[in-house]
């Protein structure tokens, strides 16, 4: 057995050991998104601390817990908060709790962010499902020894987000009444914002909207056979799409203002992918 995969049966028997819960479903909340989790059952709660070896956030506003319960009949695991690769993890422990959340036997991830706008079409507080990503300007969660009892040592990424679960989020979407767009994510390590020649290169590589997260747990959760689905929340406009300065105050003001149309379609996915 490698000592990655002992590390990560180490946390499963903590957790086991805690609550027997078996989750269909795992979803990652962005930044300032948290809202989700008030329409969870919740069944059990484990803070990210409790476990050993566990990578703990320290940006304000990521609580760090899992939260494994009900959204209407499916059962679910709520990562509420995530490691960041900018707070200076290596990308194995970033990936962690995806990890964690395959062994515990989800069959699909619904990873959530909070992004810039790259796109000059879109709007802060627009909605975007993630037709593809660029992982390229960050370190792979793979490399290193291949856990063998996780996954392949070369991973097709050609699907990366699943074709049956973009269906049911644009379904999803159409239920309940929310404009959804569509593009592609791009992951920078951060944590600066980036410049607008930055910004610029990027769109020009086909870049709909930039984050500092998920293109990376995608990768892992697909290494592992999850499907994946994700949806990002266009917080701001990216440098020099727009003339005002970027802060985290203005994303957390678009996320809170757009939590609760975010909820809606986050339920409303749940409920159609858990059927
Ligand atoms: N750039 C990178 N990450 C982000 C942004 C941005 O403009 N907004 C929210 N997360």
């Amino acid at each position: 057995m490698s000592k990655e995969y002992e590390r990560l049966t180490k946390i499963l028997d903590t957790i086991r050991a805690k609550t027997s819960f078996a989750p269909k479903i795992g979803i990652v909340l962005g930044s300032g998104l948290g809202e989700f989790a008030s329409r969870i059952n919740v069944a059990a709660e484990i803070p990210y601390r409790d476990l050993p070896g566990f990578p703990v956030s320290t940006v304000t506003g990521h609580a760090g817990r899992f939260e494994f319960g009900t959204c209407g009949n499916v059962p679910v695991v709520l990562m509420n908060g995530r490691v960041h690769y900018y707070e200076g993890y290596p990308m194995e422990d970033v990936v962690l709790p995806i990890r964690i959340m395959g062994l515990l036997g989800i069959e699909s991830l619904l990873l959530t962010n909070a992004s810039g706008g790259i796109n000059t079409s879109f709007c802060a507080g627009d909605l975007m499902l993630i037709q593809d990503h660029i992982s390229s300007f960050v370190p792979s969660p793979l490399r290193g020894e291949n856990v063998e009892e996780l996954g392949t040592r070369f991973p097709d990424m050609s699907h990366i987000y699943d074709p049956g679960l973009k269906d049911i989020a644009r379904q999803a979407a159409i239920s309940a009444g929310i404009s959804l767009k569509e593009g592609i994510y791009v992951q920078t390590s951060g944590p600066q914002y980036e410049t607008p020649t930055e910004i610029r290169m990027l769109r020009m590589l086909g870049a709909d909207v930039v984050g500092m997260s998920t293109a990376c747990e995608a990768v892992a959760a697909v290494h592992m056979g999850v499907k994946v689905a994700g949806i990002s929340c266009v917080t701001n406009m990216a440098a020099g799409v727009s003339a005002n300065p970027l802060s985290h105050k203005e994303v957390s003001e678009t996320a809170a203002r757009v939590a609760l149309q975010f909820a809606e379609l986050v339920e409303a996915f749940i409920q159609k992918a858990g059927a």
